[in-house]
């Protein structure tokens, strides 16, 4: 079965990325916040992004307003009852997942792909909560979603080889190089990010250097993108500290263990670019 339409629910930092990616690339898609207010946030966001691009000239504005015919926000689970593939971006806690997944496998026809963004939760953990762990998949895309080129599918020991090969097929539609993960905590990617952000916060910690400077030698030394701390205050500082805590609960290695000055920004809700303040200010 061809995936026509995509549901998503959260339209955060994540979910806002993976609806504009979704509509752009021609699915009619529909993204579920929990309130109006968020559901408004989150398009206003995407709108602003394929403003940009219209300015840059690689969106005209017709193909703007067809992709954002495509799009439409709700707060309602059940607008998402005819949608071929849902992907969830919601906040990374299990059981706010599995209750999330429970209603959705009541609201939609058993043919209907779920997919997890999580960064850090086991697949299978959150596929049981609905009858149909065979048609669940891990699609973790990467932060900026319309910008990075990754994406992680991720299968379980239970998900059927027909709906992974299906989900391969969707990130290479959706224009992003696919690659193949199993259910391992963190899959490929966070497996190796994770414990270097948490060291860079250590190293803090330990007086190694003040942040501009890790910032700049990680990012001029070695060709990085951005500083460490500055992509720990673009991920979310809840979000690392969620993750942080998942995987040194599967691994019980000190890598992965949250350092105690993360646990305190995010006590005191300095979570990151999208709060105000992190490490740095905004
Ligand atoms: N949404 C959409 N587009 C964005 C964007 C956003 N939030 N931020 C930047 N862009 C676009 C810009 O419009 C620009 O587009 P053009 O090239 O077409 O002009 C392009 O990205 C480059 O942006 P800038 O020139 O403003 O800035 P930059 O060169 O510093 O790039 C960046 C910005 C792409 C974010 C770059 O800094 C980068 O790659 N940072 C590292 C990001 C990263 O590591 N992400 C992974 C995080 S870990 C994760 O996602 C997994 C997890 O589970 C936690
Ligand atoms: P975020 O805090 O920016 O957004 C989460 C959104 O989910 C919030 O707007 C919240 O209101 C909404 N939400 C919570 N419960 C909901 C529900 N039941 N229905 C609809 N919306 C609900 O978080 P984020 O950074 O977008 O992360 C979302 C997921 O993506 C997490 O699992 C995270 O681990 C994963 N992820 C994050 C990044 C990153 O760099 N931030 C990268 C890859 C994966």
């Amino acid at each position: 079965m061809a995936i026509q339409k995509v549901g998503v629910v959260g339209c955060g930092l994540m979910g806002s990325g993976i609806a504009q990616v979704c509509a752009q690339s021609g699915f009619t898609t529909v993204v579920r916040e929990v309130g109006p207010e968020l559901v408004d946030k989150g398009l206003r966001g995407i709108e602003k992004n394929l403003a940009r691009s219209v300015e840059k000239g690689t969106l005209n504005e017709a193909q703007r307003s067809e992709i954002r015919r495509r799009l439409t926000g709700t707060t309602a689970l059940e607008d998402l009852k005819d949608c071929d593939l849902v992907a969830e971006a919601i906040v990374e806690q299990l059981p706010a997942k599995r209750e999330l997944f429970a209603k959705l496998d009541s609201i939609c026809p058993s043919s209907t792909i779920f997919a997890s963004n999580t960064s850090s939760l086991t697949i299978t953990e959150i596929s049981t909560s609905t009858k149909r762990p065979d048609r669940f998949v891990g699609l973790h895309f990467f932060n900026p979603v319309p910008v990075m080129k990754l994406v992680e599918v991720v299968r379980t020991i239970a998900t059927d080889e027909k709906v992974y090969e299906e989900m391969v097929a969707f990130g290479a539609k959706l224009g992003k190089t696919p690659v193949r993960a199993h259910d391992s905590t963190g899959f490929i990617v966070n497996r190796l990010l994770v414990p270097y952000l948490l060291d860079a916060i250590r190293a803090y910690e330990n007086g190694l250097g003040t942040l501009e400077d890790i910032d700049k030698g990680m990012k001029l030394g070695c060709g990085y993108p951005m500083g460490p701390f500055t992509l720990l205050d673009f991920v979310g500082l809840d979000t690392t500290y969620y993750i942080a805590n998942i995987m040194f609960e599967e691994f019980r290695e000190p890598a992965y263990a949250p350092p105690p000055l993360l646990k305190r920004m995010v006590l005191a809700g300095r979570l990151g670019k999208k709060s105000g303040q992190g490490f740095y200010k905004y």
